[in-house]
């Protein structure tokens, strides 16, 4: 059987709702799962994980990082040892792109891939690319300004960053474990086992690129302008500590310029959706949200 974690989450549940569409054994888990029709997995109750997680074949471990580093860490490792410890065969582990290698919440990626590398079961780390919804969120953020000054101001320098449809995310872990549980059925070496796929995104985009996503859904001119990194803390003052913490971290390696990816293997398993067009329908349904 193939367990997903993290069903409750836009990742998780795509991915079980792309396995279960295709027909194979999957289950269901979720940190607030009723037990019956979806596992109870709570990565902060490593108690509820033996029951969760048996008789399970392949699981997919989506992060579960919207926390402290020593909160992720932790839940982190109980998923390791509880998957070790139920004799999970494979393990598909959705971590973070290379190209985000210098980001603060790299840490806990890195961190967990090792634990994985240490387990006794096989693995397959999905780096993920930084989803083409995040930079719609940016552009969303800017979008009340733009729509009055015609001015779109963001921290990102000159930089920009390789972005990726979080659709696009789900349908390569889809397929992963599919195959995976198919290698498994037929008692041949697994053809993922020992894998790491950089699933960034092939194309880039930066303020300006928001800004002209923003002029056509706002349907006047706006220009884009830097704001410099010394203006960003303040800005986010009404954010959990953690999160303004990665956030700058972010805007950080946008100006370095860092995040733009050389190399992706997403090209190998599907025909990426443009990025441009998943934040632009992104901020549109954002924008008559904040209309309505
Ligand atoms: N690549 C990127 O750009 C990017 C951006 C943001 C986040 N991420 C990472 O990718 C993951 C999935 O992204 P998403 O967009 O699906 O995030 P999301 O919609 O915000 O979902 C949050 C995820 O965290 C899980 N979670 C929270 N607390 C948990 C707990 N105590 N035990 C187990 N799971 C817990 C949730 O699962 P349940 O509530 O169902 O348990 C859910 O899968 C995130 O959790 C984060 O680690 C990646």
């Amino acid at each position: 059987m193939i367990l997903v974690t993290g069903v409750s989450g836009a990742l998780g549940g795509s991915i079980f709702d792309g396995l279960r569409a295709g027909g194979l054994e999957v289950a269901a888990a979720s940190s607030s799962g009723d037990g019956v029709a979806v596992r109870n997995a709570d990565f902060d109750q490593p108690e509820t994980l033996r029951a969760a997680f048996a008789g399970v074949d392949v699981l997919v471990f989506v992060s579960a990082g919207y926390a402290e580093d020593d909160v992720v860490l932790a839940r982190h490792g109980a998923v390791v040892r509880a998957a070790a410890a139920a004799g999970v065969k494979h393990v598909m582990y959705t971590s973070l792109a290379a190209s985000g290698d210098l980001l603060t919440i790299a840490l806990a990626h890195r961190w967990t891939e090792a634990r994985l590398a240490e387990a006794p079961f096989d693995v397959t780390i999905l780096r993920n690319g930084l989803y083409a919804e995040l930079s719609a969120g940016l552009a969303l953020a800017g979008a009340a300004s733009a729509a009055g000054n015609g001015v779109f101001t963001a921290p990102f320098g000159d930089g920009r960053l390789s972005v990726v449809a979080r659709a696009d995310l789900a349908a390569v872990a889809v397929r992963v474990a599919a195959e995976t549980w198919a290698d498994l059925a037929a008692g041949v070496p697994r053809r993922h086992a020992g894998r790491t796929y950089e699933l960034e995104g092939v194309s880039a985009v930066g303020g300006h690129d928001l800004a002209e996503v923003l002029a056509e859904t706002l349907g006047r001119p706006v220009e884009y302008r830097a704001v410099p990194l010394s203006e960003v803390r303040p800005m986010l003052a009404g954010l959990e500590a953690y999160r303004a913490g990665h956030t700058v971290s972010m805007f950080s390696n946008i100006n370095a310029g860092v995040l733009e990816a050389r190399h992706s293997d997403l090209p190998a398993f599907l025909e990426p959706r443009p990025a441009r067009d998943v934040i632009a329908a992104t901020v549109k349904s954002g924008l008559e949200d904040l209309q309505n």
